[in-house]
């Protein structure tokens, strides 16, 4: 354990947002902490914040009167960039511009001690580019927080091409005995969690533009079905679409326009318009006052099946079989490849390809596919397509089994993949890359997607539960459908599944 000491003096530049989480975080694990920001006011403004912050957790119990005053006692708000100069750390959450971060942090090569470590929080910069010109390279590290600080566990500890090994080290047990998850990365654009979370955005994005299904409906399923604490709309909507554009461009910019991160048109045209989500009353919901909330497109009631046939194993659909067991419908079992049979019916997992193809493919006609679930046993919504061949009663015998089984049934197009599995699969393809390429590795993905972003579950233990073949199945399916290079699936991804292993062993 190379942590530093609660003894050390912590400095934090930058009494923002952010900046005042981490002062709150740093000063909480017991150390004394400089806070200082160019706008002279802002640093006291900051400790004002935090003991507002800190009476609510006291109000609720959480904590005693004598700890949240002896918090602030340790919290010193500094006006003089040489008061820094005790600090044996020094974090930077200041403006996110390569220029002011570098003149910040020669500033502090020149008041604080040799070893002093130096620390930055940006989200998007590459820390090699922030060491460069520095006399002490060695030195700086990325310490990436999540906004709210003091609740969102996760911390990208980043190390640039010329950081010490010893001070990553040092960073990554420091945040762990700030009761953070600390995950090691390599300073590569987006780190770990605005990467691999690119196509949480542009699948939504994507789908919504294909005609696939609307924002609420797709929303539905991501949370109903895939058990995401917000869909990816309500999403953007919440952290400001000129952000979440701004993200995706510098990392679509960083990988020389690589498809996989292609920014969407629609989302940029919200930015042009001044749509940019809760903050501006307007994104892809209405958030004014008494604005009607947009609901998905739910089916209509259907009438319950008479019975339902399971051919085969359901495989990740496992949880319906239960789900059926506890309805109460006849079901019965047969031979076949994992499918229900519902009144003549056919229903399948999607594997990536549309409804239309795989009854083409099969020599069928009444076929009906349905969406990932994270969990069928619980959960509430899902997104069923029929063929474009398939009867009407086709249809309707899925909807009415769904629905039987307690399940709000979403209405959408026949999307390849649909809209779960879909995006799913794109995240695991992604953490798979970030893992084929270095950055960090499959528990860091999964690590830093749950404890900085609330993914129900990491992308890389999602995969290996669906199983790698079938993510890959789902992907070459999507590849061939498009014909596009943004569906290609990840090196490490064919590996796994030629060797049969799983991601976490
Ligand atoms: N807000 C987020 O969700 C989030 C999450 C992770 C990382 N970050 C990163 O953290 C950093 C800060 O973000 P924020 O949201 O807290 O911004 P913010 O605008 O709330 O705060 C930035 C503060 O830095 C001060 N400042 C600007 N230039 C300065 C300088 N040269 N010296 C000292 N202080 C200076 C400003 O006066 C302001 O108080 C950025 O690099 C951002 O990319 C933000």
């Amino acid at each position: 354990m190379t942590a530093l000491p609660p003894t050390a003096p912590v400095a934090v530049i930058g009494a923002g947002t952010m900046g005042a989480g981490i002062a709150q975080v740093a000063a909480a694990a017991g150390h004394p902490v400089l806070l200082f920001d160019l706008r002279a006011e802002a640093p006291a403004a900051a400790k004002a914040g935090i003991g507002k912050a800190l009476d609510r957790v006291v109000a609720k119990g959480r904590m005693t009167e004598a700890d949240r005053d002896a918090l602030l006692g340790r919290v010193t708000p500094v006006t003089d960039l040489a008061a820094l100069a005790p600090a044996k750390l020094a974090i930077e959450a200041v403006l996110e511009d390569l220029a002011v971060k570098q003149a910040v942090f020669r500033d502090l090569e020149a008041v604080t001690a040799d070893d002093a470590i130096l620390a930055t929080n940006t989200s998007s910069l590459s820390i090699t580019a922030i060491a460069a010109g520095l006399s002490r390279p060695a030195n700086l590290v990325g310490m990436h927080f999540f906004n709210p600080v003091p609740l969102m566990a996760l911390v990208e500890v980043i190390h640039g091409l010329a950081t010490d090994p010893a001070v990553v080290e040092t960073i990554h047990d420091t945040a762990a005995a700030w009761s953070k998850a600390p995950v090691r990365a390599t300073s590569t654009p987006g780190f770990i969690v605005n990467r691999v979370a690119r196509p949480f955005y542009g699948e939504a994005l994507r789908l919504l533009d294909e005609g696939a299904a609307d924002p609420a409906t797709i929303d539905a399923a991501l949370t109903g079905a895939g058990g995401f604490r917000m869909g990816p709309f309500a999403l953007m909507d919440l952290i400001g679409h000129d952000v979440n554009y701004a993200v995706t461009c510098s990392v679509f910019d960083a990988f020389s326009g690589d498809p996989r991160y292609r920014p969407s048109l629609r989302q940029k045209a919200l930015v042009d318009a001044g749509f940019l989500g809760r903050k501006s009353g307007r994104g892809f919901y209405d958030h004014g006052e008494g604005a009607a909330p947009l609901r998905p497109a739910l089916a209509d009631p259907a009438p319950p099946p008479a019975g339902v046939v399971i051919e085969g194993d359901l495989g990740p659909a496992q949880g319906l079989a239960q789900r059926i067991a506890e309805s109460g419908l006849t079901s019965g079992r047969a031979e076949g490849d994992g499918t229900l049979v519902v009144e003549g019916a056919v229903l399948a997992l999607t594997d990536g390809r549309s409804a239309t193809q795989r009854a083409a493919d099969a020599g069928l006609k009444d076929l009906v596919l349905f969406d990932l679930a994270l969990d069928y046993g619980t959960a509430t919504h899902i997104a069923v397509a029929a063929a474009d061949q398939a009867a009407p009663a086709a249809r309707t015998a899925a909807v009415g089994l769904f629905q039987a089984l307690g399940f709000q049934v979403l209405v959408v197009d026949d999307a390849p993949g649909l809209l779960v599995m879909r995006t799913v699969a794109m995240l695991a393809n992604e953490g798979a890359e970030a893992v084929h390429l270095g950055v960090t590795d499959a528990p860091g993905v999964d690590t830093a997607m749950m404890k900085g972003v609330n993914y129900p579950r990491g992308p890389l233990a999602w995969a290996d539960a669906i199983g790698p073949a079938r993510v890959l199945a789902v992907l070459d399916n999507l590849a061939a459908v498009y014909g596009e290079d943004r569906y290609r699936a990840s090196a490490l991804l064919r590996r796994r599944v030629a060797a049969g292993r799983a991601f976490h062993v």
